[in-house]
């Protein structure tokens, strides 16, 4: 991997999951060239600015927060959706931070996350069988042989409403919408009506008092108007690499190379393959970039694909998301830190207990169950700490709307409750409720820690 690194050098590998069907390349090769004059969605500066705060994360000073859409869609693109979604992050956020005693780190999986690799090229209903929908940037959800067509317009399309996302949740970060009063009064009614209230009550009330506390010496978004503010990111996996190459740029600061269509990307499960396409795109750009790591993957294999994406072993470069299922994370994890640890490579562990824990119901939905969600959170968390090694953050897939596609949780959602409100594109989603309820067990687990810690300052000293 020491040639010669271009924002298309490859296009001389193979690619996975890069549709190539485009019945016309033509086309597609217009609308790269469309969207190569296109604004930059981030700068580089501000993926840089991301690099260093997951910096702080790998140093076990912050604790990072990733969330979003599975696959964002056109359909359900609406600013009331990009606002629930952002309000959950920051309940969320607030709930880690107080219990964590940690900065958390906001990145939302939005503003770009469309593509998606699929496990069959096919989908089959009855006798019919068509190519399976890959996004909404792809091509269409609708089970006719029309919709599933590529259709590359559809980048365009994707490129405006991420723009839009962005242009609202800069809004949303920056002009008062965050203020962590409010954010904390959301959640007191989450709390409140909420069947597991009660365990999650004292929690609550510590944040309730540190507030007022605050409040007491002066520290209110009054007269600190940072406390106004958020600092938030966007992120989604790189997966169509003409899209992302038309959006890489070179950065005037730096002479270096950005994808500025989002502050962090990664590199999924299915495609991380050491000499294939992917891994050679995201080598060369200098985001903070991520590596979904599932249970097949040996050390050996992972630290050669640390030393091509991370070469020089920078702090905050390269995220590590496990993903692995709640009953062989045991089995698979221990390993893998070791050997990051022992080598001194410098990566953020986080997990992704989503993909590892999807099943299909018996009515045909696609769902996950929530209690295997939190088991593989809280495996993580366990193993990282036998292992010395920061448990760093959570990367999950929810939604800020009420939605029933997860099994589980405090309202105990049943099989039987799925065909209710089963809106998601790809994968299933936690609802608000059941995203919080696990913010609250993450930050109980990270509380144990810190009263661990003290324990262990009281004894040596
Ligand atoms: C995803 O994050 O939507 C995804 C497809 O995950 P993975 O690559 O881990 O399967
Ligand atoms: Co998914």
């Amino acid at each position: 991997m020491t040639e010669h690194w271009t924002p298309a050098s490859w296009r001389g590998k193979p690619a996975k999951h890069v549709p190539t069907d485009y019945p016309d390349p033509a086309a597609l090769s217009q609308v790269e060239q469309t969207l190569r004059k296109m604004p930059p969605l981030v700068f580089a500066g501000e993926a840089r600015r991301l690099k260093s705060l997951l910096g702080e994360v790998s140093e076990g000073r912050a604790f990072l927060l990733q969330g979003g859409d599975c696959a964002e869609s056109f359909k359900e693109f609406h600013a009331d959706n990009i606002r629930d979604l952002f309000r959950l992050i920051l309940q969320m956020a607030v709930v880690l931070t107080f219990a964590g005693g940690k900065p958390v780190v906001k990145v939302g999986r939005m503003a770009g996350q469309f593509g998606k690799p699929r496990s069959s090229p096919v989908e089959k209903i009855g006798d019919v069988e068509l190519p399976s929908y890959r996004g909404d940037n792809i091509n269409g959800m609708e089970f006719t042989p029309e919709a599933r067509i590529p259709d590359p317009q559809r980048l365009i399309q994707a490129y405006g409403q991420s723009s839009a996302t962005l242009n609202l949740l800069r809004a949303f970060a920056g002009g008062g919408y965050a203020d962590l009063y409010n954010i904390h009064r959301w959640t007191l009614g989450f709390v409140n009506d909420s069947p597991q209230g009660a365990r999650y009550r004292e929690l609550s009330e510590k944040i309730s008092e540190s507030l007022t506390f605050m409040a007491a010496i002066g520290v209110t978004p009054e007269t600190h108007p940072e406390m106004h503010r958020v600092e938030f990111f966007t992120s989604h996996e790189g997966l169509l690499l003409g899209y992302e190459e038309a959006m890489t740029r070179v950065d005037s600061t730096s002479g270096e190379w950005y994808d500025t269509s989002a502050h962090l990307l990664w590199i999924g499960e299915r495609t991380r393959q050491l000499d294939h396409a992917h891994v050679e795109f995201f080598r060369g750009i200098k985001n903070p970039i991520g590596l979904k790591v599932g249970p097949t993957l040996e050390p050996d294999e992972l630290l050669r694909l640390i030393d091509v994406l991370n070469p020089k072993n920078e702090a905050g470069r390269l995220t590590l998301y496990g993903r692995f299922g709640y009953d062989k994370i045991e089995d698979r994890l221990p390993r893998l830190l070791r050997a990051t640890k022992a080598s001194g490579r410098n990566v953020v562990w986080a997990i992704d207990p989503m993909h590892g824990n999807t099943l299909t119901a018996n009515s045909g939905y696609k769902t996950r169950p929530f209690d295997r969600i939190l088991s593989e959170v809280r495996s993580f968390i366990d193993t990282c700490k036998a292992e010395g090694v920061h448990p760093g953050g959570v990367h999950l897939e929810m939604t800020g709307q009420n939605v029933t596609e997860c099994l589980g949780g405090a309202r105990a959602l049943t099989e039987g409750d799925l065909a209710d409100r089963y809106h998601t594109h790809c994968d299933p989603r936690l609802n608000g409720e059941q995203a919080l309820e696990l913010a609250f067990l993450v930050a109980e687990k990270l509380k144990e820690d810190r009263v661990d810690l003290s324990k262990r300052a009281a004894v040596n000293i």
